[in-house]
């Protein structure tokens, strides 16, 4: 069976029309690509068959199941050297320290701008399933009020379904996946399924002048449907690990623009900082190696197996040494630890969605492989999950 085509772009919507595959040569998810065959003609997004059906016998528990993902990343690409240009620092540097040769940066369009073009290639993805609700996650909001989503909503002609907005930072895909399998299996989107939609624009919140978090961050947006389903089936998610330790705020935060710095008085009257993000580099790169390792131990324990039992790894993009280290730590083989930092950077929420596309278009992710999820990020916050990769379509583009 191939995969669907998403619509050509609509009224509101100007951005986000899907165009030709470059000339250039081809690297997953950083080309103009929507179901391109690669060079010998093989359609290389993963291609699926009806979803499986529980056969007869006990029901098993509800679940909710990964029935489509899709992904956008805006076309303009950020070289290290255009970095360097500006600020002091060098390509081997943010090679050899980060592992990002480039990333995506947003240039005319914001998160909801993205939000609305990764919803659509998940929604043609997934083909004809009744969308209930969708959930925005993002920690890089177009505007404080109102939330993002019933705008997303709006413009994919998802009419007034439930929506809203969850800030998790770089934790926020897997926070919103359980958010929505919540909602489908507590019924609240009875019979439909749950738009996720993860977006994040950070390069509109690094300060020009901040060589540190300049260099890391680019934008992005992933989404998935989810459908209600069967626990033992492919694509069903859970259990989950999730966390916080709100003691850490202050060494990931953006402080400027909420009501904190504006009634915040010091002695010369009300305290504004820029909005710009404020990072302890080191001292999250160690929080998350140790946060993701155990977290992703308990979500692999919470579904009855062990890491021993996982094939992929999918964690959070934040740089490639923390991804070694967790490797390291989880005594995994290097193959088995999903990447694409290099061409995309930080991508904050939408990492996650991003890479898992990035890997199924690549063919590394297939069907029957044991996924499991992990993330670490602002809050501090983090989250871990498991499913068993299903035969979904992914379309991916710029
Ligand atoms: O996604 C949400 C969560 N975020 C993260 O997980 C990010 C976690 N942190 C990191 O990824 C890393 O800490 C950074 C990439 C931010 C920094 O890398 P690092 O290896 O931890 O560098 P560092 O801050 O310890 O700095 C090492 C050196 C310093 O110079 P000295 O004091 O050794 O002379 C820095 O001033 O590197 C210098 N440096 C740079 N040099 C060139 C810091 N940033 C840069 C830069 N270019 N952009």
């Amino acid at each position: 069976m191939s995969c669907p085509i998403p619509p050509p772009a609509t009224a509101g919507t100007k951005h986000d029309r899907p165009t030709p595959a470059s000339d250039e040569a081809p690297r997953t998810g950083e080309d103009d690509l929507v179901r391109r065959p690669d060079a010998t003609g093989t359609d290389r997004s993963t291609a699926p068959s009806a979803p499986p059906r529980p056969t007869s016998g006990t029901p098993s528990p509800r679940a909710a199941v990964l029935a489509g993902l899709g992904t956008y990343v805006p076309p303009r690409v950020v070289t290290n050297d255009e970095l360097a240009a500006r600020l002091d620092t060098s390509d081997s540097w943010i090679r050899t320290r980060i592992g990002i040769s480039t990333r995506r940066v947003a240039d005319g369009e914001a998160t909801v701008d993205l939000a609305v073009s990764a919803g659509r290639r998940a929604l043609a993805a997934a083909g004809p399933i009744d969308i209930r609700a969708v959930v925005l996650v993002t920690t890089s909001a177009d505007r404080l009020c109102p939330a993002g989503a019933p705008e997303v909503a709006s413009r994919l002609g998802l009419g007034t379904v439930l929506a809203f907005d969850l800030a998790s930072g770089c934790s926020g895909f897997v926070y919103g996946l359980a958010v929505a399998a919540s909602l489908i299996t507590s019924a609240v989107t009875e019979p439909g399924g749950v738009l996720v939609v993860a977006s994040d624009v950070f390069t509109a919140l690094t300060a020009p002048d901040d060589r540190l978090t300049a260099v890391i961050f680019g934008d992005g947006a992933g989404a998935v449907v989810l459908r209600a389903g069967e626990a033992g089936e492919p694509g069903a998610l859970g259990p989950f690990d999730l966390g916080s330790d709100g003691s850490q705020a202050d060494i990931l935060h953006v402080p400027g623009g909420g009501t904190r710095d504006k009634k915040t008085r010091g002695s010369g009257g009300p305290v504004r900082t820029p909005p710009y993000l404020i990072m302890d580099g080191p001292a999250v790169k160690r929080l998350a190696v140790d946060g993701m390792v155990r977290s992703a131990r308990r979500a692999a324990n919470a579904s009855g197996r062990s890491i021993d039992d996982i094939d992929l790894v999918a964690a959070h993009q934040a740089n490639q040494r923390i991804l070694d280290a967790v490797a390291r730590e989880l005594g995994l083989r290097p193959h088995q630890m999903l990447t694409n930092i290099g061409h995309v950077g930080n991508t904050a929420s939408a990492s996650i969605p991003l890479l898992l596309a990035d890997s199924a278009v690549a063919g590394l992710l297939t069907p029957g492989r044991r996924v499991l999820l992990s993330a670490f990020g602002a809050g501090l916050a983090w989250g871990s999950t498991t499913l068993v990769w299903p035969d979904i379509c992914v379309v991916v583009g710029a």
